[in-house]
């Protein structure tokens, strides 16, 4: 845990952006895998952590806008629990860790509530995305289980965005630290991408680095020879030489802050010079992204930037045509790049996610586009120093979407679809790198890991 006071200065910070009530901000319970003592990972909920820090099951906090006192619900151990898990700090002696004096048993939190709601009071809490926190609300407030969601608060959104975006240095160090574990696990995978090499002993290598080096794995590891499929989870595919192999991995620290990162290298060490013509491209739109990245730049221009570079190298090798600014404006791009530059990340990889990308990802200047491609951008709004957010340019043939494509005759002003026939069976690529917005440009964080041709035919020698 960091400080104390980092806990406390969170919270009170919090409540300068409430116009009064309660801040009830429940931590996450152990969620059954088969049976009920047969649990999931533990994960606590991120914003519990950001203002109380504390990584424990069956958790709630508790702020008091209006008189400023702050109170943690939760159990302390029993001799049973002691048995099976030995001893444990009280949960006294957790909160004054959080800076937090006042606890009390989670038992005794539903009348409390009963009696702010009596006296009238707001109670503001985050929209749950986990069933058991749904049905907690549900019992807590007196609101039916469907209808939990409609009430969270929107004031408190956007409170906790507004601070959660912004990293400190404490926050940045431990992002840094797991972009350096993360960049350990790629350098393992690209020595390891051999022809006659199962993926899954690939991605069960790199999550074993998450392992030992961090607290495990930020989402569940991204490794395929078929990266055409963005987010490939199946990992029983024997590589060979032609392909190339997309890990997209990233671990999180023992606070629970992310690194997000990919790499695509060929099988066998050595790039076609067609694979090597697509890479350079999509290498290419990564580089001049984090060129542009600056305060006040818009997101979107970012990755309207990237676009326009993948279609301009697109182009050059016969696969686009027509006016590169144009095709990216009508979104003939998305053909090939159907996904969005980049997402904010910290406490959670796509950061703060489940308060609702509109809130995290775009504000009152700027809204979210619905033409596809553009529309799955979850970062558009102007940068600020201090927002840490990915870049992660691709160029992927999927030959459904192809087809699809063709059929309709979409965009056949800026798409030489005969030629993409001949990339159909290709794969894809993804470059993505983990960037901290400084006060007048920016940095990537962590070591550098290798993402030049050279640098990578060097390390898989
Ligand atoms: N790197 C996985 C994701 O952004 O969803």
């Amino acid at each position: 845990m960091f400080p104390s006071d980092v806990y406390l200065n969170r919270r009170n910070r919090l409540r300068s952006k409430i116009n009064n009530g309660i801040i009830l901000l429940p931590g996450n319970c152990d969620a059954p895998m088969n049976y009920a003592g047969n649990t999931y990972h533990f994960r606590q909920d991120s914003s519990f952590l950001y203002f109380f820090g504390i990584n424990q099951p069956d958790l709630a906090g508790v702020l008091d806008v209006d008189s400023g006192e702050d109170i943690l619900f939760g159990n302390d151990v029993d001799m049973d629990d002691i048995i099976w898990m030995g001893p444990q700090p009280l949960m006294s002696e957790r909160a004054a860790l959080a800076g937090v004096r006042k606890t009390l048993p989670l038992s005794e939190i539903l009348a409390y509530l009963n009696r702010q709601i009596k006296l009238g009071r707001r109670i503001h809490y985050l929209p749950p995305y986990r069933a058991q926190t749904t049905i907690q609300l549900s019992s807590w407030l007196g609101i039916a289980v469907d209808a939990v969601k409609n009430y969270s608060s929107e004031e408190l959104i956007k409170g906790v965005v507004s601070l959660r975006e912004i990293k400190d240095s404490g926050e940045i160090t431990e992002i840094e630290a797991m972009v350096n574990v993360a960049r350990e696990m790629h350098v393992s995978a690209m020595k390891l991408a051999k022809p006659g090499t199962i993926e899954r002993e690939v991605a069960g290598t790199i999550e074993g680095i998450a392992l030992q080096k961090a607290a495990g794995v930020s989402f569940p590891v991204i490794l395929s020879i078929n990266g055409q499929t963005l987010h490939n989870h199946y990992h029983g595919n024997i590589m060979h030489e032609g392909r190339m192999m997309v890990a997209d991995a990233g671990c999180e620290s023992e606070m629970n802050y992310c690194s997000d990162i990919t790499r695509t290298v060929p099988v066998g060490g050595k790039f076609s010079p067609r694979q090597k013509s697509i890479y350079e491209i999509v290498l290419n739109a990564n580089k001049k992204a984090i060129e542009a990245i600056k305060p006040g730049i818009f997101y979107r221009d970012v990755h309207i930037l990237a676009c326009t570079v993948i279609a301009e190298g697109l182009k050059e090798l016969g696969i686009m045509k027509g006016d590169a600014g144009a095709a990216v404006a009508a979104g003939a791009h998305a053909l090939f790049m159907p996904h969005g530059l980049g997402h904010m990340m910290g406490l959670d990889v796509h950061d703060m996610e489940n308060l609702g990308e509109n809130y995290v990802g775009y504000d009152h200047e700027i809204s979210r586009s619905n033409q596809f491609g553009l529309a799955f951008l979850r970062l558009g709004k102007r940068l600020r120093e201090g927002f840490v957010l990915t870049v992660e340019p691709g160029i992927y043939f999927i030959p459904a979407l192809i087809d699809q494509w063709k059929q309709e005759k979409l965009h056949t002003e800026f798409i030489d679809y005969d030629k993409v026939e001949t990339f159909k069976d290709f794969g894809g690529i993804r470059i993505e790198d983990d960037i901290l917005v400084t006060e007048s440009g920016c940095r990537v964080l962590g070591n550098p890991i290798p993402k030049e041709v050279s640098e990578i035919e060097a390390i898989m020698q």
